[in-house]
């Protein structure tokens, strides 16, 4: 039998739910501690461990692996904040704005070189390749960070060029936690392969869910500050979609809203995107990286139905509202 999304969330957490860091200095381990117990989605993790049990009974070192992705993904969030200027993160003041930058990069040091203590767990077997897939990750992610940064600062960037930055910061690391999975579970080259292109694509329409969120969610369950892109410059598909398609007063509304900070600024900004047919266009973008990541899993040869789990979690990731 193969494990539901609920099942596999709920023996992640019994793994990881424990305390990750010394006592002392509390001033530095405390706020990590609270940070990684906040109701995080743990998506990564799942991803995880449902690439190894595609292919076989899950493995304890799935569950090392995905503790090291988890870890370093929170990681990249409170080193994000800081780059981002974001007060808001799982419904809770950022660590850097409780315990100041300082602490927060720190933090988040101490956090990655902690997931590398969870790699060190698993069999030797697997170890090199590991190492070597995560590190190979880590080092896009931050090449991702910095597009997403120089982007800010260009009056325009093309979709294209959008895309390649969110694979980079985001959808890489889905792909690797899946592949990770699927190694532990003796997947074949050919299937980690389609597998690691699956999570690949899935990750685009994930942080395309995520910018659109970032617009248009609900404040009340996002648990981040709404608007923070638009405040930011962010060049998100939200923004080249309006420049694209504004016309007239829109357009020069939007170019001159671009160089202020004004505090109506994220409300003027939106009124234009809805004016551009955003939805519509959101949920074709989604759809078509949604597609090319099936097309991707129906080359994974095993049988349909140990499938399903993965499908599952996909449409949930591009329909979520947090
Ligand atoms: C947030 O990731 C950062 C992005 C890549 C969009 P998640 O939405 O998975 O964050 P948590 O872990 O559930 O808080
Ligand atoms: C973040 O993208 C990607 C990484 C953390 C590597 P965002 O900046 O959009 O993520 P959120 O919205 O702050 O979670
Ligand atoms: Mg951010
Ligand atoms: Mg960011
Ligand atoms: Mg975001």
């Amino acid at each position: 039998m193969m494990s539901t999304l609920e099942s596999l969330q709920k023996s992640f957490e019994s793994y990881f739910n424990h305390r990750h860091f010394p006592a002392v200095p509390a001033t530095l381990y405390n706020p990590l501690e609270e940070f990684i117990s906040n109701s995080g989605k743990r998506i990564r993790p799942i991803l995880c461990l449902m690439g190894n049990e595609l292919f076989d009974e899950i493995h304890s070192d799935a569950y090392h692996l995905a503790a090291a992705v988890e870890l370093f993904h929170n990681f990249t969030l409170v080193h994000d904040d800081i780059m981002d200027k974001a007060p808001l993160r799982r419904g809770k003041p950022t660590v850097h704005a409780v315990h100041g930058e300082a602490t927060a990069l720190l933090g988040g040091d101490v956090m990655m070189v902690v997931a590398y203590d969870y790699l060190n767990k698993i069999e030797n077997t697997h170890l090199k390749k590991v190492i070597q897939i995560f590190n190979k990750t880590a080092k896009e992610v931050c090449e991702g960070q910095q597009l997403d940064m120089d982007f800010e600062k260009l009056d325009k960037v093309k979709l294209e060029e959008y895309i390649h930055m969110i694979q980079l910061k985001t959808s890489v690391l889905l792909a690797a936690s899946l592949q990770l999975g699927s190694i532990i579970g003796g997947a074949s080259e050919h299937n980690q392969g389609h597998l690691y292109e699956f999570g690949r694509n899935l990750g685009i329409a994930f942080q395309i869910q995520d910018d659109y969120l970032d617009a248009f969610g609900d404040p009340s369950k996002f648990g981040k500050q709404v608007g923070g892109d638009i405040q930011s410059n962010k060049k998100t598909f939200l923004l080249i979609h309006a420049l694209e398609t504004a016309a007239g007063q829109d357009l020069a509304d939007l170019q001159s809203l671009l160089k202020t900070s004004s505090s109506d600024k994220v409300e003027k900004v939106l009124s234009i995107y809805k004016r551009s047919g955003i939805d519509e266009w959101a949920n074709q973008l989604k759809e078509a990286y949604l597609e090319k990541a099936y097309h991707h899993l129906d080359e994974i040869a095993v049988s349909s139905n140990r499938k399903e789990s993965l499908r599952a979690l996909a449409q949930y990731l591009i329909i979520r509202d947090k």
